[in-house]
C-alpha cells in the first residue's frame, strides 16, 4: 500500500469507471447485429416459460433471464458476440486494474431483453459477479436510456445535492443514451436502471455477467 500524494487543490479519489465500445466499427460485425436481432426475437418466440413469467409479473416485453440457461444454443451468433465480449471485458478489467490473481473473468450468464413501449427496469445490481454489461441490438427513436446511480448514495444522509450544472462525474445519477451497437460494461455492484421506453418499436438488448 502506498500513501497518496494530494494535489494542491482538489484530488480525485474512489472513481467509478464505465466502459463503452462501439461494435459497429468491428469488421464484419455490423451485419451480425442484424442477425442478433433476429436471434433475440427467436429466443423470445420459443421461450414459453419466459413469456408466461413476463405476463405473470406484468413485464412489458420479454426477458430470457431465469428461463433460458444458454441462449447460444438458439443461434451461433451469440457465440460470436461472446468472443467480442471476452475481449472487451478483459480490456476493461485490465484498464481499471482489477487484481484477478492470474485468473480470467468468465461469462456466467447472458440473456435477452425486449422492452416494449412503456416498459422499464427499476434500479438493481448484479450480485455474485465481477463485471456486468449490456450490448444494444436495437435502439429505435425514443428508446430509453440507462441510468447509473452513485454507489455512495446510501452513505450521503444529509449531504447537499450537487448543482444540476455540476460536472457529470460529481452528480449522483448519470443517464446515458446507447445506440445500436453500443457495448457498456461496469462493475457488477454498480446500481443501474432502464428508464421507461417510449419508442413504439421494442428496445432490444443483451445483458450478461462475468465472474
Ligand atoms: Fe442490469
Amino acid at each position: 500500500m502506498t500513501d497518496i500524494t494530494l494535489s494542491p487543490n482538489l484530488s480525485r479519489l474512489f472513481v467509478t469507471e464505465i466502459y463503452k465500445a462501439d461494435l459497429t466499427g468491428i469488421a464484419g460485425f455490423n451485419d451480425k447485429i442484424d442477425e442478433l436481432e433476429d436471434a433475440c426475437r427467436g429466443v423470445a418466440d420459443d421461450d414459453v416459460t419466459g413469456q408466461d413469467w413476463c405476463q405473470k409479473h406484468s413485464y412489458l416485453g420479454y426477458t430470457s433471464y431465469g428461463s433460458v440457461e444458454d441462449i447460444s444454443r438458439h443461434a451461433t451468433v451469440f457465440e460470436e458476440l461472446k468472443r467480442q465480449l471476452d475481449i472487451h471485458v478483459n480490456s476493461f478489467a485490465t484498464q481499471v486494474e482489477l487484481d484477478l490473481s492470474n485468473r480470467k473473468l468468465k461469462l456466467v450468464s447472458m440473456w435477452v431483453n425486449i422492452l416494449d413501449q412503456y416498459g422499464a427496469h427499476s434500479g438493481h445490481v448484479h450480485p455474485h459477479c465481477a463485471v456486468s454489461g449490456t450490448f444494444y441490438v436495437s435502439i429505435p427513436p425514443g428508446a430509453s436510456a440507462i441510468r447509473f446511480e452513485d454507489p455512495r448514495l446510501p452513505q450521503m444522509m444529509a449531504a447537499p445535492l450537487r448543482l444540476t450544472s455540476s460536472r457529470i462525474d460529481r452528480q449522483n445519477f448519470a443517464t446515458f443514451q446507447p445506440v445500436r451497437g453500443t457495448l457498456l460494461l461496469w462493475e457488477s455492484w454498480l446500481r443501474h436502471e432502464v428508464l421507461m421506453n417510449l419508442s413504439e418499436e421494442p428496445r432490444i438488448s443483451i445483458s450478461f455477467n462475468y465472474a
